[in-house]
């Protein structure tokens, strides 16, 4: 199963302001997270079982600096320095897939920016399980 999990909704968290000032983005805006190393994106994801989900991240980043991002679950690093490169506009929303080793319950999953541009605007989190895990909106 996939779930979405919407920067603008809560429980995410957003070093920034939430943002709707170019279109193309899902739900009802997107995270525009301050301009400064480690502003950070954290969403609130639940699993039935623990293993492997596949995180999908859609963002923009209208600029030609990429804008990466030290990736972490529950306080571990999963992936540093995970690249978002430039999308070529702001309007340009790019996804990014990764895997993501997820406990059963309640995991914290935590982009947050190595560079001083801050992360690229963040439009969603989709987090796919299959096994037996089901991710659910907290
Ligand atoms: C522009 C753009 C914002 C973006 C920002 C940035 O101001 O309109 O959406 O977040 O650049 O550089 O991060």
């Amino acid at each position: 199963a996939t779930n979405r999990y919407e920067a603008e909704s809560a429980p995410a968290v957003c070093d920034g302001a939430i943002a709707s000032n170019h279109v193309g983005y899902s739900g009802s805006g997107f995270c525009d997270t301050n301009n400064t190393i480690g502003s950070a994106v954290q969403l609130t994801v639940n699993t039935a079982a623990a293993g492997t989900a596949t995180l999908t991240i859609r963002y923009a980043n209208g600029t030609t600096a990429n804008r990466s991002a030290d990736i972490s679950v529950n306080g571990a690093m999963a992936q540093p320095g995970f690249g978002f490169e430039g999308t070529g506009a702001w309007t340009a929303w790019a996804s990014k897939t990764l895997p993501l080793q997820l406990n059963a319950g309640t995991n914290t999953v935590r982009l947050a920016a190595t560079t001083a541009g801050g992360l690229g605007n963040i439009d969603y989190l989709d987090v796919t399980t299959d096994g037996g895990g089901n991710s659910t909106i907290m």
